[in-house]
């Protein structure tokens, strides 16, 4: 009886954890997670894995930023990025599944977040985002970038979209079946021109800040080279 137990949880483990991960690095799958796990993305026990201060202070995000809450879903960080932004602030939380954004808005409407005003709820993909180039101060991408087929093209729109010297700020967990290792995040960053600022957290879960270079000289960073080491 123990025996039979022990191969279930771990053909359950193999199952849930490492067959998805394997799927992930070498056959390249990346879909959006289902919406269905909303409620546990935005739960207490989640956000004890990655604590919502970490991710603003490991972001750099400052009071008056504009910043893209990126593949934001049921907004388990959109509203703590909101009130650090503060009043001169603003938050776009932009999510390709209209059933995550609904859980967003469900959760805006709660007695307890009725003060926010400065979130805008987008439904789009990211890689077409609907900003004008150099308009944001910051990206934050949390447990979002391996959901992503087109990787290079995303982080590209990511570069158009923020200011030069903008930030963009990934953040990954290590209990996420998408995870990829930190140098492997510094490498897709530094294949679409960002510039590695910190990279910090430990392999539990870990924020890597990226800067868009600023052109020197009127000389565009697409032509100089710059990339992460
Ligand atoms: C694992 S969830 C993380 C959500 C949130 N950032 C968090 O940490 O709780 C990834 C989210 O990214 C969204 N997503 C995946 N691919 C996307 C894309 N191409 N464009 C925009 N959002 C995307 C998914 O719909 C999903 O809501």
């Amino acid at each position: 009886m123990l025996t039979i137990f022990l191969w279930v949880i771990i053909g359950l483990f193999v199952f849930s954890q490492v067959l998805p991960r394997i799927l992930v690095k070498y056959f390249n799958y990346a879909r959006p997670v289902a919406a269905v796990t909303g409620p546990i993305l935005d739960s207490d026990f989640r956000r004890r894995l990655q604590p919502p201060q970490k991710i603003i202070e490991r972001s750099g995000l400052k009071e008056g930023m504009k910043v893209l809450d990126l593949g934001c879903g049921s907004g388990t960080f959109t509203t703590f990025l909101a009130r650090a932004v503060g009043d001169k602030g603003w938050v776009y939380a932009l999510d390709i599944q209209p059933d995550m954004l609904k859980q967003l808005q469900e959760k805006l409407s709660r007695p307890e977040n009725r003060d926010i005003k400065n979130i805008e709820l987008i439904n789009s993909s990211a890689d077409e985002l609907p900003f004008a180039d150099g308009s944001l101060d910051l990206v934050c991408m949390v447990s979002v970038l391996q959901e992503i087929p087109d990787r290079q093209k995303a982080l590209k729109e990511v570069k158009r979209v923020l200011k030069p010297g903008g930030v963009l700020a990934i953040s990954e967990v290590l209990a996420d079946i998408d995870y990829f290792l930190k140098s492997t995040t510094i490498k897709m960053a530094g294949g679409a021109g960002f510039i590695l600022d910190k990279a910090l957290g430990g392999i539990w879960n870990y924020t890597v800040r990226f800067i868009k270079p600023q052109p020197i000289f009127g000389i565009s960073p697409d032509n100089r080279g710059l990339k992460c080491t």
